[in-house]
C-alpha cells in the first residue's frame, strides 16, 4: 500500500506511552498498581473510506502498510498487524457499525522499552474508530476490548494497567487503580524540586516471547496451593505478608518468591501513594529502590543492564530511588533526580554504561500527561 498523499484527515488522535510509578506484574493478580500517561505518543490520522469493508492502514515508521476486510479478519504473521487485526476483531464483536477506513500511525514511542506502546495502539485506534463511526463504545470498553486484543491476536495474557493508564490518565496525575475492583482514584503529583528520568538500556524485550506468560502461571499455581489452606483466596490480592510466610517451607521455592513478591509489591503501592499523597519524596524514593531488589532477585524478570543502573544511581544523593519499569528484562529505569544534578548524573550513567556495555544509553524526562486524545 503506498503512502496516501494530499489525505486530509477525519480525525487525528493522540494515544499515549505510559510509566508506571510501583506494582509491577501486579495488575494480572488483581492488585494495585500506580501508572500514568507520558507525554510520548502516536498519532493517527483516520478518514473515512467510503467502503463497507476495506481498510488501509499506514505505519510511517516502518514506512509499510496494509489492507484488510472487515469481513475476512483473521492473525497475521507480521506482529504489528496483530495489535490492529485484533481490537477490529473485538470492535466487531461488540457492533456492526463499523465501516471501511484508512489510516496512518507515526509512532513518537520507542518501542520495546517498556512504556507500553503496544497499549498505546490498541487503544488509540479504538478510540479513533469510536470516535469516526459513533461506535457508542465507553472509555471502560476501549481499555478493555484493547486488553482482550492482546490476549487473543497479540498471544500476550496481559492485565489491565497499560490500556487503562494510556486511556484514563489525567496531566498532572497518577492513577491508584485497584485491578480487582477497577475503582481509581487520581492523585495529583508534585515532585519539584526533583524530576522523573528515564534511562532507556535500549535492551529489548518481547513480552509474548519473554516469560512474562510463564510468570502468571507460577502465580496462579501459587494461588491453589494457597487455596488449600485457605479457600476463600482468589488471586494473590487476597494474601497478606503474615499469610504467605507459612508457605515458607511447603511452596516450591521458585513460586514461593513469586507470590512474595507481588504480596509485598502490592503493599509498596499503597504505601507510594500515601507518601505521594504526604509529598513525602523520600519514602517514595526508598519504595522504589525496594521494588527494584524484588523485580530482580524474587521476580526475576530484571536484567544486567537494569540492575547497574539501578546500583549506579544509589552512590548519588540526588537520587532518591530508581527501578526498572515495565514488563521487564529491560526497557527503561525511572529515577527520581534533583533537577540541579540531572545532567550530570545523565553524563556519568551514560558514560559508566557505555563501558560496561558499549551501548549509548538515551535518557529523557517524564511528566505524568492525559491519556488518549483528539487533537484540534
Ligand atoms: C506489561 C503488561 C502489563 C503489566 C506489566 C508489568 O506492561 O502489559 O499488564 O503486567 O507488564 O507490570
Amino acid at each position: 500500500m503506498p503512502f496516501p498523499e494530499n489525505f486530509t484527515p477525519d480525525l487525528v488522535v493522540e494515544s499515549p506511552g505510559r510509566i508506571n510509578l510501583i506494582g509491577e506484574h501486579t495488575d494480572y493478580n488483581l492488585g494495585y498498581v500506580l501508572p500514568t500517561a507520558i507525554e510520548k505518543k502516536i498519532t493517527f490520522k483516520f478518514i473515512r473510506n467510503n467502503s463497507d469493508k476495506e481498510c488501509n492502514l499506514y505505519s510511517v515508521g516502518y514506512n509499510t502498510g496494509f489492507t484488510l476486510q472487515l469481513d475476512k479478519i483473521a492473525r497475521s504473521n507480521v506482529e504489528w498487524e496483530n495489535y490492529i487485526l485484533g481490537v477490529l476483531n473485538e470492535i466487531l464483536l461488540r457492533t456492526d457499525r463499523l465501516r471501511g477506513f484508512d489510516c496512518t500511525i507515526e509512532s513518537k514511542l520507542p518501542m520495546g522499552s517498556g512504556l507500553s506502546s503496544s497499549a498505546a495502539l490498541e487503544c488509540g485506534l479504538a478510540f479513533g474508530l469510536n470516535e469516526l463511526f459513533d461506535l457508542g463504545l465507553s472509555k471502560m470498553d476501549i481499555v478493555q476490548l484493547s486488553q482482550k486484543a492482546e490476549h487473543t491476536f497479540v498471544g500476550t495474557q496481559c492485565g489491565i494497567m497499560d490500556q487503562f493508564a494510556s486511556v484514563m490518565s489525567e496531566k498532572g496525575h497518577v492513577i491508584l487503580l485497584d485491578c480487582k475492583t477497577l475503582e481509581h482514584q487520581q492523585i495529583p503529583i508534585k515532585i519539584d524540586p526533583y524530576k522523573m528520568i528515564m534511562l532507556n538500556t535500549k535492551v529489548s524485550h518481547n513480552l509474548a516471547s519473554s516469560e512474562y506468560n510463564t510468570r502468571k502461571r507460577e502465580c496462579e499455581e501459587g494461588v491453589a496451593i494457597i487455596q488449600k489452606q485457605y479457600p476463600k483466596v482468589r488471586s494473590l490480592r487476597d494474601v497478606t505478608a503474615t499469610m504467605i510466610q507459612e508457605f515458607k517451607q511447603s511452596m516450591d521455592a521458585t513460586l514461593f518468591k513469586r507470590c512474595s513478591f507481588i504480596v509485598s509489591e502490592n503493599d509498596r503501592v499503597l504505601q507510594t501513594a500515601n507518601a505521594l499523597k504526604a509529598n513525602d519524596l523520600k519514602v517514595f524514593g526508598a519504595l522504589l529502590y525496594e521494588a527494584h531488589e524484588g523485580i530482580s532477585k524474587l521476580y526475576e524478570v530484571s536484567c544486567p543492564e537494569s540492575d547497574f543502573l539501578v546500583d549506579f544511581s544509589k552512590q548519588y544523593d540526588a537520587v532518591l530511588g530508581a527501578r526498572q519499569t515495565g514488563g521487564g528484562f529491560g526497557g527503561c529505569t525511572l529515577n527520581i533526580v534533583h533537577k540541579d544534578k540531572v545532567e550530570a548524573f545523565v553524563k556519568e550513567a551514560a558514560k559508566a554504561y557505555k563501558e560496561a556495555f558499549n551501548i549509548e544509553l538515551e535518557a529523557f524526562e517524564v511528566k505524568p500527561s492525559a491519556g488518549t486524545y483528539i487533537q484540534n
